[in-house]
């Protein structure tokens, strides 16, 4: 370790932080090219990239763990690289083969290896692939060149509460994706949708917001940048929605909730039936399990409450959880891989 670093890793936030290295690859005529090394923060492109004017860009998010025994974990990262590949699909980019996002994320932790966090700091590295049109169209058409990025950052908890129940509030009044719109891709334009809405809950004290499904506002739909899941009478609930990102972590919590007794239901989930949950939380990469204190629903005036501590179960998930990714407990389910060497 590099105590030159000077980092305070118990109190890190979720940002940005410079590191060592980053990894370029470039897609020209019709092929990518080698991955490059660089330490440059900055990128140069065309002014007129599709990225910059019609939003052609997808990005990734996962971690990098320290463990208990010292090694170096990362979480399904095979995950990330085929939900990448599908958002390139949805918005006509070049596909970042598995193998080369493999190349780049490794590489990526591997040259900035004295960035990751201590175990027991409740910080980690977090790993930005980024892909994005950065050939030239004036006309609105995919562009030919593409340009895919590995940045890390080391990190701590998304919601600065950690894992203690936060506020959000219901939105009624914006929408973050369409029903048939690219919701379901990790793409740049959704974050841009949430921007206003989740400004202002921050405005008025609340850590998030929930969306509602677009057509009929009658449904849960994601909890920010993060899924939703709701607890009661032994079962694990999360929305069914075309316009929800499939979250790895929630497929992984459903398996974990399987796991310690809980029957999962993956439906449609109408807000009226937050009135009856025992627990609910946010889940995410970044957010890992977010435990929901209440929610308010500015329109109709109405809270749900699910109280100040986290509930038994939503405690459970994630102490399994990160026990898995911190390799203190047997991975049954092959989700983790060792970086090996640091
Ligand atoms: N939903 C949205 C909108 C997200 O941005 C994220 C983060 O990636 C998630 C859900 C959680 O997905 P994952 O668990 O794969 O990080
Ligand atoms: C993640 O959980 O990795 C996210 O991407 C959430 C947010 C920072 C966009």
């Amino acid at each position: 370790m590099d105590n030159s670093m000077n980092i305070d890793w118990g109190n890190l936030p979720f940002g940005y932080h410079k590191t060592d290295y980053n990894v370029r690859c470039y897609y020209r005529n019709g092929s990518w090219g080698e991955l490059e090394i660089t330490s440059s923060e900055s990128i140069n492109i065309h002014m007129a990239a599709t990225a910059l004017h019609y939003g052609q860009e997808a990005f990734e998010g996962l971690k990098a763990y320290r463990g208990k025994d010292g090694k170096v974990r990362l979480f399904r990262w095979e995950e990330n690289a085929k939900r990448m590949a599908k958002s390139a699909e949805g918005i006509m980019m070049a596909k970042v083969p598995e193998k080369l996002f493999k190349e780049a994320i490794f590489k990526a932790i591997e040259l900035n290896a004295k960035f990751i966090p201590p175990y027991g700091t409740g910080a980690t590295l977090y790993l930005r692939p980024l892909l994005f049109g950065s050939g030239p169209q004036v006309g609105v058409k995919p562009a030919d060149e593409y340009m895919f990025m590995v940045f890390v950052t080391p990190v701590g908890p998304y919601f600065k509460e950690g894992f203690k129940p936060v506020p959000i509030e219901v939105v009624r009044d914006y929408d973050r994706a369409a029903p048939l719109g690219t919701g379901n891709i990790k793409v740049g334009g959704n974050y841009a949708a949430s921007m206003r809405p989740a400004n202002r809950a921050h405005k008025d004290g609340f850590a998030s917001v929930l969306f509602l499904d677009a057509l009929e506002k009658k449904y849960i739909d994601e909890a920010g940048p993060a899924n939703f899941f709701g607890i009661k009478d032994g079962r694990y609930i999360t929305p069914q929605s075309s316009s929800i990102l499939p979250s790895i972590t929630n497929m992984s919590l459903e398996k974990i909730a399987e796991d310690i007794g809980l029957k999962v239901e993956r439906r449609s989930v109408p807000i009226e039936e937050l009135a009856t949950f025992e627990e609910a939380g946010a889940c995410g990469t970044a957010a890992i399990i977010s435990p929901i204190g209440k929610v308010y629903d500015r329109v109709k005036d109405v809270t749900y409450e699910y109280g100040d501590i986290a509930g038994p179960y939503s405690t459970k998930l994630y102490i399994t959880l990160r026990a898995i990714q911190e390799g203190e407990i047997e991975d049954k389910h092959g989700w983790t891989t060792i970086v090996e060497g640091l």
